[in-house]
């Protein structure tokens, strides 16, 4: 199965993306033909600045590839290596009806939270339908804010299938459920729209401050707790095994044990687990050519794919050389 997906590369990755996001991505990538890529054409909407845009769309790759990302069974390379998504974006917005865009909900989200209404914004899903139907991918794995813009695509392929016969592959959406909204310090979905993200490569001892800031509530440490509202808990449970995690759990019960204890075990285990791959970040930072070099293959290959798609939706839709019957 051809299973595709893109990330952002709108600010540093956080462990809400990678525990709710990019494991998956990375488990998928064993048993599935995987095509990853870093959506820097998509984050261009938010109008970063130039002089880091570029910096942070590497920091991305070098993130992805020091997590597991393999790049020689993985499709891996960067949006705009591959221009052709927006010729495609094009000829795609051209049988989306307006209402379709209109109803989804992201552009009034992100207009809410400050960025500007510019056309980009209103049309990144048909953006994001072109990424998809380029790569004839059968499954998109995405969080659940994402589901909107899979239905889309599903409508749009439909639509381009009715109208030109067919032409695209109709994606299966995939929502990944597999974790909860990871909370970040202050309790709210951990979002660097918030800041309050913990970042996955930020030193150690900066991952530590954060942690023991984390909100808890008021309970007396002698008093029992509730793991369930519990913002430490929620992270412990992401990094503990089961063993460990009952064990915890019959704590908060019986009360006796402080918030200030649990962090300090939840710092212990976010540093094991992230400690190899935070070794391969370090030498992926000494290693910048590998990088750019994956990239630049990856897209080699993700263009092989692409011109073939184009040729199908050029003669489809009659643009070009005029063909003898
Ligand atoms: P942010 O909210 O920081 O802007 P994005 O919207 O760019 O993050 O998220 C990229 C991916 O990571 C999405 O698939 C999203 O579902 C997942 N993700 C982001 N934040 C969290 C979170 N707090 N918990 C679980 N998954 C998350
Ligand atoms: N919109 C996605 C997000 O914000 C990123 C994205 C762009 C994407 N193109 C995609 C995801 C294609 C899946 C498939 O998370």
């Amino acid at each position: 199965m051809r299973v595709l997906s893109g990330i952002q590369p709108s600010g540093k990755l956080h462990i809400g993306n990678f525990f709710g996001a990019m494991r998956q991505h990375l488990q998928l990538q064993a048993e599935n033909e995987g095509f990853y890529f870093i959506a820097d054409y998509h984050a261009l909407t938010t109008n970063p600045d130039p002089k880091h845009f570029a910096e942070r769309t590497f920091d991305v790759a070098k993130d992805y590839l020091a997590l597991g990302l393999d790049p020689e069974k993985t499709v891996f390379w960067r949006q705009s290596d591959v221009p052709e998504v927006t010729e495609l974006a094009w000829i795609l917005s051209c049988v989306t009806p307006m209402g379709l865009l209109q109803r989804c909900t992201s552009f009034k989200d992100k207009v809410e939270q400050g960025l500007s209404p510019v056309h980009g914004l209103f049309a990144y899903p048909v953006l994001q339908a072109a990424d998809i139907l380029m790569f004839d991918s059968n499954v998109v794995p995405v969080g659940q804010d994402q589901k909107q813009h899979i239905e889309v695509t599903r409508d749009i392929a439909n639509k381009f299938n009715n109208i030109y016969g067919e032409t695209f592959v109709v994606p299966e959406e995939y929502i990944l459920k597999s974790v909860a909204v990871v909370p970040g310090i202050d309790g709210r979905k951990m979002s660097k729209s918030y800041d309050n993200t913990i970042e996955i490569f930020e030193p150690e001892n900066a991952v530590k401050k954060k942690v023991m800031r984390i909100v808890t509530d008021s309970t007396p440490v002698e008093d029992p707790k509730n793991p369930d509202t519990c913002n430490v808990f929620a992270l412990l449970k992401l990094v503990a095994d089961e063993n460990e995690l009952a064990e915890w759990d019959q704590k908060y019960g019986a009360g006796g044990t402080g918030y200030g204890t649990v962090k300090k075990r939840v710092v212990e285990l976010l540093h094991e687990y992230f400690r190899p791959f935070r070794q391969k970040r370090a030498e992926l930072d000494e290693n910048t050519d590998y990088v750019e070099e994956v990239l630049c293959k990856g897209a080699q290959k993700a263009r092989a794919v692409a011109s073939g798609t184009m040729e199908r939706v050029r003669n489809a839709t009659g643009l070009g050389v005029v063909r003898n019957a």
